[in-house]
């Protein structure tokens, strides 16, 4: 077959039929990207992968000369569309299928991202085999690992991984014919860098290959009904390797992420047609795979130092709330510029946070080296996240433990000192007092139960023993 690929810049949309370096039209380096052409003739034949029915097929009969005008069709109002109610399947993993918004839909094309050894292959085993127990027809598309290799996984997480077919290839139209010809409700793609579509010359990974492996699969995928999981590698920078298109194309991103050398591990969305991308989900890398901790607030409380630089902090992961403990660390520092260091946090957060702790709580840490960890690798992304930093750092600073813990907080904090409302304080409280955490310092009204601070000197006022708040008046 003759190769109809061209080169696109993907920064300012140059066609050109030989690859460049740097582009042509605006300069910018490796963004020359290979791409099929459009066919000429009908290309309509072999697997019937353009989607054909409904009202699209008759409007589109017979005008594919390119020249014939379509006639105009009449638009409809939305709640005249006839829209059947979303058929979801279980993926036996309740922590999986809440992230997906209540289960996988038929038809729909999920991408999964997450670092090299984080358990995406467990996971999606694992999801495959509750699938074909429950009677769905699956398939396993490994293009990284070989059947054997995934079998023995497999071992490890029981019967009903067992039973999922397996199909060790990297040829793209090897994997589209053997999908159209088992037809499975859901199948996986491990991972979608690995196929490559012999069309293309691009190396399997690069940007071009990715695009078009991911693009014809959605079209089998959603003419068929079956739900696909694209499993990709992340790069050092947590992005998604290579294509960011891929997040365009797909319906729902899933992101896995964790320490490799911890055994938490958070599943989040990033991105989801059918459901919130607020939820996330907590799991635990055992010997028999990945279980889902449905605890995770009463371990992480058990687990809280009280000692001075550790606070807990009544987070909301998505709809659910969660107990986490943050500690701080303040040392002086042999450097001119002290360190920062973050993890589970945003670091430019931690900035902001200390920058509000030195001008309105009278805590300088200019001179120190600071670090701030939220304990057991969780990660938390929420503005509520903001009173914890301070007072771990506070505590930390002062080499006190803050007043009657175990105690919880939360609140954002404003550039001018405030203490601001975030959202379900009802939740965050409830899931306090249920872990033994009494008092907990919030944001005015928060609601009852809660110790209210409208500012961050109330709040230091209120969490810091009384010897050491004289302390920071005395500096003040
Ligand atoms: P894997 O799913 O292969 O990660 P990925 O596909 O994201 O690269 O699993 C990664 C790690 O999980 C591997 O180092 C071994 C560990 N593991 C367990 O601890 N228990 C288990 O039951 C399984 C299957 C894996
Ligand atoms: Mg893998």
């Amino acid at each position: 077959m003759a190769r109809e690929t061209a080169y696109s810049c993907s920064e300012c949309g140059l066609q050109s039929a030989q690859w460049h370096g740097q582009c042509p039209g605006c300069n910018a380096w490796n963004t020359l990207i290979e791409e099929r052409l459009p066919a000429a003739g009908a290309r309509s034949q072999g697997r019937g992968r353009r989607r054909v029915g409904g009202e699209g097929a008759a409007a589109h009969g017979g005008a594919r000369n390119g020249r014939a005008r379509r006639p105009a069709l009449a638009a409809r109002p939305l709640r005249e569309v006839g829209a059947a109610p979303l058929q979801r399947m279980s993926t036996g993993i309740g922590e999986l299928d809440r992230v997906l918004g209540g289960g996988l839909v038929p038809g729909s094309l999920v991408l999964l991202g997450g670092s090299p050894g984080i358990g995406k292959s467990t996971l999606t085993n694992m999801a495959l085999g509750h699938l074909q127990e429950a009677g769905h027809r699956t398939l396993y598309v490994s293009g990284e690992e070989s059947a054997e290799q995934v079998r023995l996984r497999a071992e490890r997480l029981g019967q009903g991984a067992l039973k999922v077919p397996i199909l060790a290839e990297t040829d793209l139209d090897t994997v589209l014919d053997t999908i159209a010809a088992e037809g499975p409700a859901a199948c996986v793609i491990d991972s979608v860098q690995t196929l490559n579509s012999g069309e293309l010359s691009g190396a399997p990974g690069s940007v071009g290959q990715v695009r078009e492996v991911a693009g014809q699969i959605m079209e089998l995928a959603k003419s068929r009904g079956t739900a696909v999981i694209l499993v990709g590698h992340v790069t050092k920078e947590g992005a998604l390797a290579g294509p960011r298109v891929l997040e365009h194309l797909v319906d729902c991103v899933l992101q896995f992420e964790g320490e490799r050398e911890r055994p938490y591990r958070e599943l989040r969305a990033l991105k989801n047609r059918f459901g919130s991308t607020n939820e996330a989900g907590l799991f635990e890398m055992r010997q028999g795979g990945l279980v889902e901790v449905l605890d995770a607030s009463a371990r992480f409380v058990a687990e809280a130092t009280r000692a001075p630089g550790s606070v807990v902090l009544a987070a909301m992961e998505g709809s659910r709330p969660l107990l986490v403990e943050v500690q701080a660390l303040v040392a002086p520092s042999e450097l001119e510029q002290p360190r920062r260091v973050v993890s589970g946090l945003d670091r430019n957060r931690l900035a902001l946070v200390l920058a509000i702790l030195g001008r309105h709580g009278r805590i300088g840490t200019g001179g120190s080296d600071v670090f701030v960890n939220v304990v057991g690798g969780v990660r938390v992304d929420e503005p509520g996240c903001d009173l914890a930093v301070a007072l771990a750092v506070a505590s930390a600073s002062r080499g006190v433990a803050l007043n009657g813990t175990p105690r919880a907080c939360f609140g954002e904090l404003g550039l001018t000192g405030e203490l601001r409302w975030v959202g379900h304080p009802e939740r965050r409280l409830e899931e306090a007092a249920k872990h033994g955490c009494a008092e907990v310092i919030a944001p005015v009204d928060s609601g009852a139960g809660a110790c209210e601070a409208a500012t961050l000197r109330d709040a230091l006022t209120l969490a810091l023993p009384t010897g050491s708040r004289r302390l920071t008046q005395a500096v003040a």
